[in-house]
């Protein structure tokens, strides 16, 4: 089963592509995630997308589409993926389509994860992760049990994304209403749009998440 996560920054798309891995083996396919990959390796494109992530704007769909074409080739996709982060505009969105059917692929799910705009920017605020393993965590939301100390891997280093500031968010938020938002009309035309509740509480939405699931066409 191939899905799409989608919904604005802090809507949750992470912390919930990893519970789909945990479940069902769904390999998180997360184009932010791979940009900051490659930022922090130096390479040529991420020099390119450096700036332009920390301005909060989106990376040209050239580069993002490249990325994506070559690591859905990948074995691990073969047996299903959740796209978390892409598409975020219909060209994105178009160019998916056409590389999924050359293959006899498809998109069997999208799921939309409707959130309040003002929770958002508290949610990014607060947002941190295991340097170690890159577990996720919140200031507020999700401390680790024992303060300072990852649940998951005992790492005592946590990091926090430089696009992670009040202004910076509302640069992301701005972008995912004028360029990202629109493509939700494209996936309902084909009856593959499922709305869930983003507010409530991340098992909450698991569920949910769940239910949107068990309705899906195999
Ligand atoms: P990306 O990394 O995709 O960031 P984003 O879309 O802004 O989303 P976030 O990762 O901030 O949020 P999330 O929805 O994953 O939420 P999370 O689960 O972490 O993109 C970064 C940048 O890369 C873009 O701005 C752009 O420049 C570039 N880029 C990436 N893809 C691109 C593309 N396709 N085209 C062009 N450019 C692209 O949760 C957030 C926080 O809330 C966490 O602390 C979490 O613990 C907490 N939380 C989660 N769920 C809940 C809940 N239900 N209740 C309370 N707290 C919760
Ligand atoms: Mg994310």
């Amino acid at each position: 089963m191939n899905l799409i996560l989608l919904g604005p920054p802090g809507a949750g798309k992470g912390t919930q592509a990893k519970r789909l891995y945990d479940r069902h083996k769904l390999v998180q396919l997360s184009t932010g995630d791979m940009l900051r990959a490659e930022v922090a390796s130096g390479s040529e494109l991420g020099k390119l997308a450096k700036q332009v992530m920390e301005a909060g704007q989106l990376v040209s769909d050239e580069i993002v589409i490249g990325i994506i074409a070559k690591r859905i080739e990948a074995p691990d996709c073969k047996s299903g993926f959740v796209l978390d982060g892409f598409p975020r505009t219909e060209k994105q969105a178009v160019a998916l389509d056409e590389m999924l059917s050359e293959k006899g692929g498809r998109i069997d799910g999208v799921i939309e994860l409707a959130v309040d705009e003002d929770a958002l920017v508290e949610r990014i605020s607060g947002r941190f992760a295991c340097a170690k393993c890159g577990a996720g965590y919140h200031d507020t939301f999700q401390r680790p049990k024992t303060d300072g100390v990852c649940d998951v891997c005992g790492g005592t280093e946590f990091t926090r994304r430089k696009d992670d500031n009040a202004e910076t968010v509302k640069a992301r938020l701005q972008a995912y209403r004028e360029q990202t938002a629109p493509i939700l009309p494209y996936y309902e035309r084909k009856g593959l749009l499922q709305r869930v509740d983003g507010m409530a509480d991340p098992d909450a939405v698991t569920r949910e998440i769940e239910g949107a699931l068990s309705r899906i066409r195999h």
